[in-house]
């Protein structure tokens, strides 16, 4: 069996629920602190062992090219003016990763967006990170690593789940899991999935939530699938129609997640990661404990 050495990063999206921010801006490059969320991904990515990464970008979304690119003139700016640390960090990001662009001009739905990296792929499987969702596990593997690992085991796809409150189930793809309990700890096979279901007619509250590890056949039922929820080519409807023939299987995996495409879930992750930082920490906690004291 191939190993998952590739990642799909989709970000084509406009963006739209947080303009005004984003009309100049990729929503990708809005920073958690100073590390924009598309860095975070990148950096997850590259903690589970992913080699080499393709990022589905729009032509307009030009900002992440260059903060992945290398800038030698800004680099040895920074060297000349005595910040060398600075310098090293951008060389860093500019060497961080193999990554190659591809532009999605036409937005048909996160189907379609995936579809574009069947060449990429070529024949292996891969895995899938969407954006908005930010996972941190502080205590151990990160979360694409925890699927990549259970892909291993059982040779067919893994989808990223965890419980969400019912009344979110109208937000995401929710999956019906098997009767038959877990095959693995934490691993359950799937029967079916349903996307954004109205509440009332959820399966489950397992939720996917931005991690996927594809085996190479999902091409093959993407190409056929047709436009769904939102007039839009859903991922979902590919996995469904991928589960007629394949195993496919649910991992509940640990870690908080954050979900940074929405404004609340963006100010909850900027707030942990600014105390999760060394250098910002102390300060954080004391302003609210400021704040604390003035909401009594
Ligand atoms: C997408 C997927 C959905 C998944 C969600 C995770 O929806 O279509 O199945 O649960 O991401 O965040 P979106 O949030 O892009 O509408």
């Amino acid at each position: 069996m191939n190993k998952v050495r590739k990642a799909v990063i989709p970000a084509a999206g406009l963006g739209t629920r947080f303009l005004p921010a984003t009309k100049a801006i990729p929503k990708e490059m809005l920073p958690l602190v100073d590390i924009p969320t598309i860095q975070v991904i990148v950096q997850e990515a590259l903690d589970s062992g992913i080699e080499e990464i393709l990022i589905i970008s729009n032509s307009k979304k030009t900002a992440l090219e260059t903060h992945f690119g290398r800038d030698l003139a800004f680099e040895e700016h920074l060297r000349q003016t005595g910040k060398p640390e600075l310098a090293e960090q951008l060389k860093a990001i500019g060497t961080m990763a193999h990554i190659t662009f591809i532009y999605q001009e036409n937005p048909k739905g996160l189907g379609d967006a995936v579809l574009y990296a069947e060449k990429f792929a070529s024949g292996e499987p891969f895995a899938v990170l969407l954006g908005d969702d930010v996972v941190v596990n502080r205590e151990g593997k990160p979360a694409l690593l925890q699927l990549i690992e259970a892909f291993d085991k059982v040779g067919g796809s893994v989808l990223g789940v965890q419980t969400v409150p019912q009344a979110d189930v109208c937000k995401y793809g929710i999956v019906t899991p098997s009767s038959h309990g877990e095959v693995l700890p934490r691993l359950t096979e799937i029967v079916d999935m349903v996307e954004k279901p109205k509440v009332a007619e959820a399966p489950s509250r397992l939720a996917v939530l931005g991690r996927y590890v594809f085996t190479n056949e999902i091409f093959k039922y993407l190409k056929v699938t047709p436009i769904g929820k939102g007039g839009e080519i859903q991922l979902t409807d590919g996995i469904r129609l991928l589960n007629k023939k394949q195993k496919v299987y649910a991992y509940d995996f640990v870690g908080e997640r954050y979900d940074v495409g929405d404004k609340f879930g963006f100010v909850k992750a900027t707030i942990d990661f600014a105390l999760d930082r060394a250098d910002l920490k102390d300060k954080v906690e004391d302003y609210m404990k400021v704040l604390s004291e003035r909401l009594k």
